[in-house]
């Protein structure tokens, strides 16, 4: 099993000037961390900067989202190699927020998590159910269909060149977190469909984070569940030292 990662994803907050600011703490705070990975997702137009500031440290910097071409005529777009030119080693493909918003839907994202391959990055595949999925007793389908129409396909080894996050949209930036046991059903839930597309050993090094209201009190619980292998964490990650507690859990 590959190290634990902890994902900070910014959404559409800060500026330059505070990315640089919140990366800096951070790599203060992570001097000598090695029991897990770090990564954090800016917005494009801070990336670069990012980047730079993070050059030298262990902590990862990634896209919050790409386009399955490489260039061409497709105006707002930002795609694989870019994000790779900037110092990208990871992308978050298929959040919920994408899939709510903009039309993401299991094929194209599907469609992203390959191109996201193919230039070298590591995509993290958003799945997760709605509130009425789950109040209708549904999740177990919906996340099924999440994960087999856009990992379905795949060889053995680009399964294990990709992160899953499972994230229940009733939890994110609700304040209400699933509980450890709801997390870890799910996530043994995702590891068997694995399984189903690959094999055991396959399935075992794919790792699987939580998302949805992860914070300093909450996560410790969530990452003794075997199936939970860290987390995604919005809101709590846009101040160092909450995402920073969160890391050290
Ligand atoms: P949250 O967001 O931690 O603010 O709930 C998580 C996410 O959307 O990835």
């Amino acid at each position: 099993m590959r190290r634990p990662l902890f994902a900070g994803n910014w959404k559409l907050n800060l500026l330059k000037a505070g990315a640089i600011d919140l990366v800096s703490a951070l790599r203060k705070g992570l001097e000598g961390e090695k029991r897990a990975e770090v990564l954090v997702c800016p917005t494009f137009t801070a990336i670069g900067a990012v980047a730079e500031a993070v050059k030298g440290s262990e902590i990862a910097v990634g896209g919050q989202d790409l386009y399955w071409q490489d260039s061409g005529a497709f105006t707002g777009e930002v795609s694989g190699p870019m994000l790779a030119d900037l110092g990208c080693r990871y992308v978050i493909v298929g959040h919920s927020e994408r899939r709510q918003f903009f039309g993401d839907t299991d094929e194209t994202v599907g469609k992203k998590l390959r191109a996201a391959q193919k230039s070298g990055l590591e995509p993290i595949v958003c799945v997760g159910e709605r509130l009425d999925e789950r109040e209708r007793g549904v999740m177990r389908e919906v996340v099924g269909r999440q994960v087999d129409g856009a990992l379905g396909g795949l060889t053995k080894d680009e399964l294990k060149r990709l992160t899953v996050a499972y994230e229940p949209v009733w939890a994110i930036g609700t304040g209400k977190v699933a509980s450890p046991e709801q997390a870890q059903e799910v996530h043994a839930f995702i590891r068997e469909r694995l399984r189903g597309l690959s094999d055991e050993t396959t399935a075992r090094e794919v790792r699987i984070l939580y998302g949805g209201s992860v914070n300093p009190e909450n996560v410790r619980g969530l990452m003794e569940k075997p199936d939970v292998n860290g987390a995604l964490v919005g809101g709590a990650s846009l101040k160092a030292e909450t995402f920073l507690k969160i890391v050290r859990s």
